[in-house]
């Protein structure tokens, strides 16, 4: 009975279509008040003062917190998760948009009705609005990836190495300033019993969470629960603790009663991160044949200012090891705005470094007059390049095989514009995608009843992935159970410990945890050779109502020994109007390599919903600043374009069999991010194969074709 590999329905399923799945804010805690952000108007400067008396008179005001009133709170702990500013704890305004009071009130309509009458008075700075007239004081991150490795790498001699090639492309690519807008905006319900704090909150990681609340207020981790059994996706936005939760948790201590703040629409463009604007310069060249040998790429990414923390978004990696090139060299640097801080959005890094990275390379498949896709599998690494090492499994040429052949790519005329339908021009570009596969140490609790059901507890979270439905899948499998008796409970800190859900490795993470506690489990009832009887019969022969069992899987030598990525090949087909300029992606095919699938059907959705980011960050999605006041101008989800169902064709996302078991005990990769990776490229390079226009910004645009 094998459940992993099949396409099951989610569990969760019938919860979430009849609203029985509970989100933070919708938790019902009896003598629950409401507390209202207030948000700075001015872009740079000092709060001089307040004025609050017309605020704290209106009806239901229980407390106005301004960083003249507000709770000190500890600040030397430097766990990354943890964001320390603004937190009300100075009088500095470092962004428009910024917290600068909280007003807590009886009933929301109270709140929201008082937090308009908060007047603040500023001294005002002039603002850095865009990085662009900066740039040239680019500066070295502090603590690249948190310290895991160096913002800058080189092997080979790529400079000498491009003066004297044959064929070459110099050229710069821009990526904007993107908002994750998952469905759910962030929410935090806060109590505290004595010195012990419960927050209900929206979050891609409760450890990470109640870690975080634990250093800020000085209190042990034992004492903050963090429950969170439902979220309506994060992309990156609910994987740090971010001021709003903080805040909520300050405001219930100060009113002395529980505290739900939920962060508006327009608030969570200024609350919780987003994807900074980047500037990558390319120096790629190659030989007469085809041989890539240089690759330069020098990424500069927006800032907040400094003192808020620090998000580099990391461009680069991916060049360092996609291709087989002897000579290469990576940069990251950072310009300071006044900006909130960035943060990991979908894919983080790899998206936005890919767009420029797998650009470059279809520049220069055009320049040597190659198929862009033979010109790849010319350049295969058949091991990491940069680490020196195997691939724990690398089934890109299968990717590229199969995506070719689905999406017909062999069919495709080299030359652009000699494509039409009409007044419609027609173009294909593609591209690869890449993302790591990433691992932390996860712990997880089973226990098997006599009357043949299990339960499975991890301190793990569900984003709308199908996190319980898989985890399901591999404790069925692995005690011999039908999944239906298996009843996993996630959400929760009490639970066993489990990493944040980012970097698309919760699989990887979890999955191997449950599955070795499944194995104790069996091992301690099988040791007198019973491996073929069914554990509860097993349970019934001893008259034992049950049997338990934790582990602890921790992240492997495997990560030492062998390069772990995922792997994928993107086919775009575009039709461009070839008088208004007006695209429109007509068909897209991905095929992935995503390890072992545990579940085809919530695989192959998280697959299309991928490239339905990565077709979003090609034409649509952009944040746009106000260079005067810096104010974010499209702070709602009707301006801020983001595909709906008319702007996206028919996609096959294909999984290509990888039935390896290297990566992990499960052999997943992760696919939460992957699909994403490449679709931009993918996109512009069928906007030159249509035009002949090359375009090296996101998103592309009508006007960015009419030249
Ligand atoms: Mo992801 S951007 O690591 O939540």
């Amino acid at each position: 009975m094998a459940f992993i590999g099949q396409g099951l329905d989610r569990v969760d399923g019938r919860l979430k279509v009849t609203g029985g799945a509970q989100y933070a804010a919708e938790f019902r805690v009896p003598d629950l008040v409401h507390a209202v952000l207030v948000q700075s108007t001015i872009g740079a400067g000092a709060i001089t003062g307040f004025s609050l008396a017309a605020a704290q008179s209106m009806p239901g005001v229980l407390t106005i917190i301004t960083p003249e009133n507000a709770l000190k709170l500890h600040a030397e702990s430097n766990l990354p998760q943890a964001i320390r500013a603004p937190l009300l704890q100075d009088m500095d305004v470092h962004y428009n948009g910024q917290h600068v009071a909280v007003v807590v009130a009886e009933a929301l309509e109270q709140a929201d009705a008082a937090a308009a009458r908060v007047r603040v008075q500023y001294r005002r700075d002039e603002p850095i609005t865009s990085m662009d007239a900066v740039l040239d004081q680019a500066y070295l991150p502090k603590s690249f990836r948190n310290g895991e490795r160096p913002a800058d790498s080189r092997r080979g001699d790529p400079d000498g190495a491009f003066t004297a090639a044959q064929v070459k492309l110099d050229a710069v690519y821009v990526t904007p300033i993107e908002h994750h807008n998952p469905m759910e905006p962030h929410a935090t319900i806060a109590r505290w019993d004595g010195n012990q704090l419960t927050v209900w909150t929206a979050t891609q990681g409760i450890s990470g969470t109640q870690q975080s609340l634990a250093a800020l207020f000085g209190i042990d981790p034992k004492d903050v629960r963090v429950i969170c059994p439902y979220v309506g996706g994060g992309f990156g936005c609910k994987g740090n603790t971010w001021p709003p939760a903080t805040l909520a948790a300050m405001a219930a201590k100060l009113v002395g009663r529980p505290v739900k703040l939920a962060v508006t629409r327009a608030q969570m463009f200024t609350s919780n991160g987003y994807r900074p604007r980047t500037v990558q310069s390319l120096r790629f060249a190659a030989d007469q044949q085809g041989h890539l040998v240089s690759m330069r790429h020098d990424g500069i990414s927006q800032m907040s200012q400094p003192v808020l923390g620090e998000f580099a978004e990391p461009v680069g990696l991916a060049t360092e090891m996609l291709y087989a090139c002897p000579n290469v060299a990576v940069t990251h640097r950072l310009v300071a705005t006044n900006a909130p801080l960035p943060t990991y959005m979908r894919a983080p890094g790899e998206a936005s470094g890919n767009f420029a990275l797998e650009s470059a390379i279809d520049e220069l498949a055009v320049a040597l007059k190659q198929n862009p896709l033979d010109f790849r599998m010319r350049n295969y690494a058949e091991q990491d390049p940069h680490e020196n090492k195997p691939f724990a499994s690398k089934a890109l040429r299968e990717c590229y095989r199969q995506g070719a052949e689905a999406f017909g790519w062999s069919r495709r005329p080299s030359e652009p514009r000699a494509m039409r339908d009409g007044n419609v021009l027609i173009g294909w570009g593609m591209a690869t995608s890449t993302y790591p596969t990433h691992r932390m140490a996860a712990n997880a609790y089973v226990r098997v009843n006599a009357d043949g059901t299990a339960l499975v507890q991890v301190g793990t979270q569900d984003l709308g992935t199908g996190t319980y439905t898989v985890m399901s899948q591999i404790a069925a499998d692995e005690l011999g159970l039908p999944v239906q008796r298996i009843h996993l409970e996630l959400g929760d800190s009490r639970f066993p410990h489990a990493p944040v859900s980012g970097g698309s490795m919760t699989v990887a993470s979890v999955g191997p945890a449950i599955k070795t506690a499944c194995q104790a489990v069996r091992a301690k009832l099988s040791n007198d050779g019973d491996t073929n009887v069914a554990l509860p019969e097993l349970l019934a022969r001893r008259n034992m109502p049950s049997v338990e069992a934790s582990s602890e899987a921790k992240s492997g030598e495997e990560q030492k020994r062998y390069s772990m990525h995922a792997f994928g090949a993107q086919f775009a087909e575009v039709r461009v109007d070839a008088d208004l300029g007006e695209i429109r992606v007509s068909r897209y095919v991905g095929a992935f390599d995503g390890g072992r699938i545990i579940n085809t059907k919530t695989a192959r959705s998280q697959l299309i919903g991928g490239i339905v980011f990565g077709i979003g960050m090609a034409l649509l999605e952009e944040t746009h600043v106000d260079g005067e006041t810096g104010r974010v101008v499209n702070a709602n989800v009707s301006e801020y374009l983001m595909p709906v169902n008319a702007d996206i064709p028919d996609i096959q996302a294909i999984l290509v069999p990888n039935d390896e078991l290297v990566s992990n005990s499960l052999g997943a990769k992760g696919i939460g991010e992957l699909p994403m990776v490449g679709v931009a490229a993918a996109v512009a390079n069928a906007v030159y194969h249509a035009t002949g226009v090359r375009v090296r910004k996101l998103p592309i645009r009508i006007e960015d074709l009419l030249v």
